[in-house]
């Protein structure tokens, strides 16, 4: 018989060890459930590259809402759906616009639950791009002002978190003064710090009629070859206020989630965005997964990169397996 000293198989083959050995657990804490908004009443449109993703109207969303906050999921991440698109995305910034109504709503109705809200031009601008755009370029500065507008509307109507996603230059900064001399100095800003121009966006796009009337968005979102420049990125943001810094998307990008851990001590999020949900959910669809075991390790393999958030349209999927020690 072969004598080996170690050998790893001793804590493989009883799942109680194996569980006592796990290096990495998934928590109810960490997880932040997107939802997407929009105008009317009783409005619970399936979003279709999404199965189990609705477009909800306020009252739906309270529902929604009042569910997440009952499993124990500590935050929603909102995203609006205007009734009118310009080119200078009036709703985004509007007082009774639909973000800005769904926030009061759901801090009054669900305080127990975190509203952060995306700060992003692109669902309520006509032509689709996350800035304003003049003689066919996406400008940068003017853009700002517009984001400040849209962070300080959400955090007066209650907003506990602002996500901006738009990735112009000097946009934390931008909002970070915003929000100070709006009195919103308590108000913390979750950065999309390295945001990636990905292909796995496809079905948010979808969900929140957002794709570019033309173009693309290679101009201010990341080149998907970059990684050095992320950590810059996510230095600039602290560098401006950034509070929680993330990385998107994550699956493709994990070890953009390990390095930024490493180097910067701050929270981390993780978006694990619209294409890797539907990726599984299709592939789980098709019988060609198994969908709750790629969930479960999809979602593991983000926390063990090192994301202290997962922002994950799983959310409520996952959450009851985590108290029965699910393995993936
Ligand atoms: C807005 C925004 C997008 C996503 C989050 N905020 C779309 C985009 O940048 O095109 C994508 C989220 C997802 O795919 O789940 N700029």
């Amino acid at each position: 018989m072969a004598h080996v000293t170690f050998r790893p198989r001793r804590l493989r083959e009883k799942r109680l060890l194996r569980r006592m050995v796990r290096e990495t657990a998934l928590s109810i804490d960490d997880f932040v459930y997107p939802l997407f908004v929009t105008h009317g009443r009783g409005v619970r449109e399936p979003i279709g590259s999404m199965p189990g993703q609705f477009r909800l109207s306020i009252d739906e969303l309270l529902k929604e809402a009042k569910d997440a906050a009952s499993m124990g999921i500590p935050a929603i991440l909102l995203f609006g759906l205007p009734a009118e698109k310009d080119p200078r995305a009036s709703e985004a910034y509007a007082e009774d616009g639909v973000i800005q109504q769904a926030v009061r709503a759901v801090k009054d109705r669900v305080p127990d639950l975190l509203v952060i809200t995306d700060v992003c031009l692109c669902e309520y601008t006509s032509h689709g791009h996350c800035g304003v755009v003049e003689d066919g370029v996406v400008r940068n500065d003017p853009t700002l002002e517009l984001l400040a507008r849209t962070a300080v509307s959400h955090a007066e109507a209650g907003a506990d978190v602002v996500a901006p996603s738009d990735m112009m230059d000097g946009r934390v900064g931008a909002i970070r003064e915003a929000l100070d001399e709006s009195g919103c100095t308590e108000t913390p800003i979750m950065a999309y710090s390295a945001k990636y121009a990905s292909a796995f966006y496809g079905p948010f796009r979808e969900a929140a009629d957002s794709t570019p009337q033309f173009g693309d968005r290679r101009g201010y979102q990341m080149d998907p070859a970059n990684g050095v420049e992320a950590m810059r990125e996510i230095a600039l943001d602290i560098d401006e206020g950034a509070d929680i810094v993330m990385v998107k998307p994550a699956l493709p990008y994990l070890d953009v989630i390990s390095r930024a851990k490493s180097e910067f001590g701050v929270p981390l999020a993780a978006y694990s965005v619209s294409g890797e949900y539907a990726m599984i959910k299709a592939a789980g669809q098709l019988g060609w997964l198994d969908e709750k075991r790629a969930m479960l390790e999809a979602l593991t393999a983000i926390r063990r990169a090192g994301a202290d958030i997962i922002i994950t349209y799983f959310a409520r999927d996952v959450v009851p397996l985590l108290e029965h020690g699910a393995e993936a």
